[in-house]
């Protein structure tokens, strides 16, 4: 049986970790969805059409290293506000969550464009401040040189461009279940997540 959980936020909200804890706690399949968008950045960076990218993406494109690099991730958010480049995204990821066994997607605009009939959707947020010190103590983590004033202002620019693109902005479904994470450790945001989804299942089935 198929049973959709979408997970969306801004930057470094921790919707990845959440994701792939609430997919290992149910025994679903995870998708990171940004991970597309990254991928089909990345390709324009190379010089590549980015309509023509997403077109033509494939598993390949999404593996291998670089696609969390600062200069990937603004890519990402510009080729997003693109209507074609994200069309051509979306049956992968609506076959994805339709799966039987269950898919957990993280992104921007699962439960309001890709997945508006989910089980159970989540709103996963923190400040700007709390997300930029995640991702620069990430960037520093994995060797890259960079200061946190500078990551902020990469963050709150990325917010800025997704929230006011004309298609599929980042906004919380109405019928979201928000979790501010901007006081939890990773253990308390996982607990809010599962309990969330866990109510949404019992209505569900009621
Ligand atoms: O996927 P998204 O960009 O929303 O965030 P992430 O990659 O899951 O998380 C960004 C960083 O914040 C990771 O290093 C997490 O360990 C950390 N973090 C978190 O995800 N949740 C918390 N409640 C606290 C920290
Ligand atoms: O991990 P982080 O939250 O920093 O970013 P991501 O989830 O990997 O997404 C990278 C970029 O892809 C975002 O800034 C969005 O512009 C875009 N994206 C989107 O438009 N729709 C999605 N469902 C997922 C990502």
């Amino acid at each position: 049986m198929a049973f959709t959980i979408a997970i969306d936020g801004p930057a470094a909200a921790g919707k990845g970790t959440i994701s792939r804890a609430v997919a290992a706690h149910f025994g679903f399949a995870h998708l990171d969805t940004g991970l597309l968008y990254r991928a089909v950045g990345r390709r324009m960076l190379e010089g590549v059409p980015p309509i023509a990218a997403a077109q033509t993406l494939t598993a390949q494109d999404l593996g291998g290293s670089g696609l969390r690099a600062p200069e990937v991730s603004q890519a990402a958010s510009r080729v997003a506000a693109i209507p074609e480049v994200r069309a051509a995204l979306v049956d992968f990821q609506r076959a994805f969550a339709r799966r039987d066994g269950g898919a957990v997607l993280d992104g921007r605009d699962i439960g309001t464009v890709i997945c508006p009939e989910a089980d159970a959707k989540l709103f996963v947020t923190a400040s700007p401040e709390v997300r930029a010190r995640r991702r620069f103590d990430e960037l520093c983590a994995t060797g890259v040189t960079t200061d946190y004033a500078r990551v902020l202002e990469e963050t709150r620019e990325r917010d800025d461009r997704d929230a006011t693109r004309a298609d599929a902005p980042l906004r919380a479904a109405p019928d979201a279940v928000v979790i501010d994470t901007s006081a939890l450790d990773v253990e308390a945001a996982v607990a809010a997540a599962i309990a969330a989804v866990e109510t949404r299942s019992g209505r569900a089935r009621a």
